[in-house]
C-alpha cells in the first residue's frame, strides 16, 4: 500500500472535522471554531476545540492536538491504515490499492541494508589486516587519525575480483550487484565481479547513519580518483549529501551549515573541529540537495575552489536556488584561495584559516552581480543592457514575490549606482590623474610611490575603490562640511571611488583643501561652478537615500563632523585592509605558515570591525555601508 502525501491532504480537506467529532461527542459552534468539552480528558467546560478550516483539533486543557487521521488513531483507537479507510469511505474516495511493485521495493532495500552494513564491516576489517598496510599508510601520510578512521568508518577493498564475493556469499550474487558491490558483465554467461579493487573505501550514509553506497579512492595515482557506488535501490546521487548524518546534529549546534566539494574536504573539516560540513557526490548540487540543506540551516554557505570549475559550481548553485527563494531564506559563499580546498587549508592553517574565510561569507545577490558584472567586458551600451538582461533574468527566477521584488531592486539599484551616471560633468583629461594602488600625493601635490610593494590583487581591490554608493555619500558630506576637508584630504585623495565624474569632483576637493583657508560651505558653491563641478554638487546635494548624518540636512553641524571624520577613516582603514586580505591570502598559497595563517585571521576581524564601525554610524543599516 503505498499513501501520497497528495492523497492524505486531499483526505483531510475533504473530511470536515468538527462533523467527524460531533459524531462522538457534543460539538458547539464558538464563532469560526467549534467547542466541546475534550474527551481526551475530565472536564465540565469545554477546552477542547475545532478548527475545520484548518483541520486540526487542540485541547488547552490536556493539549491534546490532531488531525482527522489522528482523532481516528486516538480517540478510536484504530490503526492507521484502517482509520485511513473508513476517512476515505466517508469521503467518497478510493483508497490507492496496495502496490506489490513498491512493496517489494521496500522488502529489497531493506535487505539490502543488511548487504552493505556487512560490506562496510568486511572493508574495515581488510583495512585492519593484512592488506590494508598500504591503505593504512597512505591515510597516515594524509593526517586521518585513527579516531577520525574510525567515526568515519574507512575501509580497504583488496585488489581482488572475487575476495568480497566470497567473504558475503552468504547474501548471494543478486542481491551484492543490485547493492552496486559487485558488476554482472553483459556478456552471457560471465562471473560477476568486484566493483571496488585496491580502494580506500569511504561509506556514506543516510540521514539514519545507514551505509547506502560506497566512495572508493586510488591509494595512488590513476583514474577515476574516486568511483562511486552507482545508483541503487538505496542510492540516489542527487538526493544524498555525504556526511549528512553527522552534520545534521552538528548543524543546529553551530547554527550553520557548509557545502565543501569532496569527501575528504568533509573529513579533513570534522577532524579539524567543524563537523557541520556536507558534500555532494561529484556532481552539481541539485535541487532536492539544496532543499536538504535548507531544512539544516536557513543559509547554508557554500565553500568553493577559487578555480574556474569551482567558481562555476558557486554560480550553479546559485541559480538552482534562486527560485527557491524565500524571506529569509537564501545561500552564501567563500571562495577558497586559488589551489586549495578545505582540506589543504585546514592543513595549514588549522581551523582558523578557515573560520576566517568563513567570517565574512559573500551573500547570494553579491555573488550572482560579481559574476555577471564579471563575465563579459562593459564597454559598449549593448553589453550594459546585456547585463541589466542577465541580472532581471535572475530576479524574474525568484517565485517568491516579496523576494523577487528585493531582487529586482536590489539589481536596478547597483546597476544604477555603477552605470547610469551623467558622465558630463567629467573632469577634464589628465586634471586630476586617477590613483591608485597606493600612490599618495605630497604636501606639494607630487605623487609619491607606496610604502610597500602592493600585489596584483590588492591593486585590483583598491582600484575598483569604494563604489558610488558610498562616494556619493562622502562627497555629499565634504560639500556640506568642508570644513572637514582641511583634516581629511589626505586620506581622501586615496578613497579612489572608482566613477570617472565623482573621482572628478573628489580630487577638486583634495586640491581646493590647500588652496584656501578653511572653507565655508557657501564660499564652496562658485568655487564649484566655476571649475564646471557646480550640477554635479547640486545633485549629490538633493540626493535622497542617504543616510550619514553628514550626507543629509542636518542641525547638528558637530556631529556630522566628526561622523563625517570617523566614516572616512573607517572607509580607508576597510580599504586598505581589503587589500591587506587578499595579499595575505595571496602569499598563503605561496608559503603556509602559522604566522601567515594569524594575520589573515587578525585582518578579516579588523575588516569587520570596520565595517561595524561604519555601520554603526548610519544606525546600524548596513546596508549603507555595504
Ligand atoms: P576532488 O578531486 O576535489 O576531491 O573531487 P578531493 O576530496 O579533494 O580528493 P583528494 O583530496 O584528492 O582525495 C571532489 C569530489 O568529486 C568527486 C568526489 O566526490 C570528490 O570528493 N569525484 C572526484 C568523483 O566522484 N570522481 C573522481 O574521479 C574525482
Ligand atoms: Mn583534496
Amino acid at each position: 500500500m503505498t499513501l501520497t502525501p497528495q492523497f492524505l491532504d486531499e483526505l483531510r480537506a475533504r473530511t470536515t472535522l468538527s462533523t467527524l467529532i460531533g459524531k462522538t461527542v457534543k460539538v458547539q459552534r464558538a464563532g469560526r471554531e467549534f467547542k466541546a468539552c475534550c474527551p481526551f480528558h475530565q472536564e465540565k467546560t469545554p477546552s477542547f476545540t475545532i478548527n475545520d478550516e484548518k483541520g486540526f483539533y487542540h485541547c488547552f486543557g490536556c493539549g491534546a492536538h490532531g488531525d482527522a487521521i489522528r482523532w481516528m488513531t486516538d480517540q478510536r483507537g484504530l490503526p492507521f491504515i484502517d482509520a485511513v479507510k473508513e476517512l476515505a469511505q466517508n469521503a467518497g474516495m478510493d483508497v490507492p490499492a496496495p502496490d506489490p511493485k513498491a512493496a517489494e521495493r521496500a522488502e529489497r532495500a531493506s535487505g539490502l541494508h543488511e548487504v552493505m552494513e556487512a560490506a562496510a564491516h568486511w572493508f574495515e576489517e581488510q583495512l585492519g589486516g593484512l592488506d590494508g598496510s598500504q591503505a593504512r599508510e597512505y591515510l597516515k601520510k594524509r593526517g586521518i587519525s585513527d579516531a577520525t578512521r574510525r567515526a568515519f568508518g574507512f575501509g580497504f577493498s583488496p585488489d581482488s575480483k572475487s575476495k568480497l564475493k566470497i567473504a558475503l556469499r552468504d547474501f548471494g550474487n543478486a542481491a551484492l550487484i543490485e547493492a552496486g558491490l559487485l558488476i554482472q558483465p553483459e556478456e552471457e554467461g560471465r562471473e560477476p565481479y568486484g566493483r571496488f579493487r585496491g580502494r580506500l573505501m569511504i561509506p556514506i550514509r543516510d540521514q539514519r547513519g545507514r551505509v547506502i553506497a560506497f566512495g572508493g579512492r586510488i591509494l595512488g595515482a590513476g583514474e577515476p580518483k574516486y568511483l562511486n557506488s552507482p545508483d541503487t535501490p538505496l542510492f540516489d546521487k542527487g538526493r544524498t549529501l555525504y556526511n549528512l548524518d553527522r552534520a545534521s546534529p552538528a548543524a543546529r549546534k553551530a547554527d550553520r551549515v557548509l557545502v565543501v566539494e569532496g569527501y575528504m574536504d568533509v573529513i579533513a573539516l570534522a577532524q579539524a573541529g567543524i563537523e557541520e560540513c556536507v558534500a555532494p557526490l561529484g556532481t552539481a548540487l541539485t535541487e532536492m540537495q539544496i532543499e536538504r540543506l535548507w531544512r539544516m540551516s536557513d543559509l547554508p554557505i557554500l565553500c568553493f575552489d577559487g578555480d574556474n570549475a569551482g567558481q562555476k559550481a558557486g554560480i550553479r548553485a546559485a541559480e538552482r536556488a534562486l527560485p527557491h527563494l524565500e524571506p529569509g531564506r537564501s545561500l552564501r559563499f567563500i571562495t577558497l584561495p586559488q589551489g586549495q580546498d578545505p582540506d589543504d587549508l585546514v592543513k595549514s592553517g588549522g581551523k582558523a584559516a578557515m573560520e576566517a574565510l568563513l567570517a565574512a561569507p559573500e551573500g547570494l545577490a553579491d555573488r550572482l552581480w560579481r559574476h555577471e558584472q564579471a563575465a563579459e567586458p562593459l564597454d559598449t551600451p549593448e553589453a550594459r543592457a546585456g547585463l541589466r538582461r542577465r541580472l532581471n533574468e535572475h530576479a524574474k527566477a525568484v517565485k517568491d514575490p516579496d523576494v523577487r521584488d528585493q531582487y529586482y531592486n536590489e539589481f536596478r539599484n547597483r546597476f544604477d549606482d555603477a552605470y547610469n551616471q551623467r558622465r558630463d560633468f567629467a573632469p577634464r583629461a589628465g586634471q586630476f590623474p586617477q590613483k591608485s594602488g597606493g600612490f599618495k600625493k605630497d604636501r606639494n601635490g607630487k605623487w609619491m610611490p607606496p610604502d610597500r610593494p602592493v600585489s596584483g590583487s590588492a591593486r585590483a581591490i583598491q582600484s575598483e575603490g569604494i563604489g558610488p554608493v558610498l562616494g556619493k555619500e562622502i562627497l555629499a558630506g565634504f560639500l556640506r562640511y568642508p570644513a572637514a576637508l582641511a583634516q581629511c584630504s589626505d586620506t581622501l585623495s586615496v578613497l579612489a571611488i572608482g566613477d570617472p565624474a565623482l573621482d572628478g569632483l573628489r580630487g577638486f576637493l583634495v586640491d581646493i583643501a590647500f588652496r584656501s583657508q578653511p572653507l565655508e560651505r557657501d564660499a564652496l558653491g562658485p568655487i564649484l561652478a566655476e571649475a564646471g563641478y557646480g550640477a554635479l554638487a547640486s545633485v549629490l546635494l538633493k540626493a535622497n537615500r542617504m543616510r550619514f548624518s553628514f550626507s543629509r540636512d542636518s542641525d547638528e553641524t558637530g556631529t556630522a563632523l566628526r561622523d563625517l571624520k570617523m566614516a572616512v577613516e573607517a572607509i580607508a582603514s576597510r580599504l586598505e585592509l581589503d587589500a591587506a586580505i587578499s595579499e595575505a591570502t595571496e602569499q598563503l598559497s605561496i608559503m603556509s605558515d602559522d604566522g601567515c595563517f594569524d594575520e589573515q585571521v587578525r585582518l578579516v576581524a579588523a575588516r569587520n570591525e570596520a565595517n561595524m564601525r561604519l555601520a554603526a554610524l548610519t544606525g546600524g543599516d548596513d546596508d549603507a555601508v555595504a
